[in-house]
């Protein structure tokens, strides 16, 4: 039994999740794929961030012996998943698993009366939240804004400009009345204060990291053929695609002191 977790995403912000993740299952055995050479997928075509998401879970599979990948980027998981689940696993690991992270939160975004989604450019252009939500709940309004340039700005460390981008991306949301607002993107989990400040206290924050766990785990009781096959030996392996100046300043503040493989 040597098979393990996979957790991708496009860059470092995946390691809020996986940190969660691996605390609350701290058991297995772990590696996290961040896409640092080809970040951000936020602005990308759908074509590209398919390719490059099924070549991300590709790796984790041949090289890294994964059992099963959460794909922890949401521009990934509204772009890629479906695809990967219905023809790439199919054809290529027909027992393997690869799960995204929008359903959870839609989960929870579906027990309200009206929810803002705040995410990449790829991930409104989707729509995904929007049906998925609507899917569990066609009375549950929602409301979609895109940030681009929130992902750049924090995989840079320099989060000293969030204020103002932060106050003109939630702009729109103002006059909505919102019981909750979805942070639809790994990253934004960084500046849930700050956006929970300038939302109010009335509306419930949707953070994927207090979501994602408890939902993996019942996943994992749900499918003992992959559970049986992980390994046990709370390992943890953080691989990227591309070294970044801060990278090492980073994934100490995200995850903790940690090596870093470049691949
Ligand atoms: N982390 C990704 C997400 O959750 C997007 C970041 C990017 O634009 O690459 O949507």
């Amino acid at each position: 039994m040597t098979m393990k977790i996979g957790i991708f995403d496009s860059g470092l912000g995946g390691l809020i999740i996986t940190k969660a993740i691996s605390e609350f299952l701290p058991e297995y055995d772990y590696v996290y794929f961040g896409d640092t050479k080809r970040l951000p997928y936020g602005n990308k075509s759908h074509d590209e961030v398919s390719e490059f998401t099924r070549e991300a879970v590709d790796y984790l599979f041949r090289r890294e012996n994964c059992a099963i990948v959460v794909i922890a980027c949401n521009t990934a998981s509204s772009r890629a998943l479906r695809q990967i689940q219905q023809e790439y696993l199919p054809a290529n690991f027909p027992d393997r698993k690869v799960i995204g992270v929008l359903i959870p939160a839609s989960e929870v975004a579906s027990t309200y009366e009206k929810v803002g989604v705040l995410a990449t450019i790829g991930t409104v252009a989707s729509n995904a939240f929007q049906i998925e939500i609507n899917k569990l709940n066609p009375n549950t309004q929602v409301f979609q804004n895109p940030a681009p340039e929130l992902v750049p700005m924090i995989e840079n460390g320099d989060l000293s400009k969030a204020e103002p981008l932060l106050i003109e991306y939630l702009e729109p949301f103002m006059d909505k009345n919102l019981d909750a607002l979805v942070l639809g993107c790994t990253h934004y989990p960084m500046l849930k204060q700050e956006i929970g400040k300038i939302m109010g206290p009335k509306v419930q924050i949707i953070s994927q990291e207090e979501i994602i766990p408890q939902k993996f785990k019942d996943y994992l009781v749900r499918h003992p053929e992959i559970e049986n096959k992980l390994s046990r030996d709370a390992n943890i392996k953080i691989l990227v695609t591309k070294p970044t100046e801060n990278m090492t300043d980073l994934v100490k503040k995200w995850f903790g002191k940690m090596g870093i493989n470049i691949i």
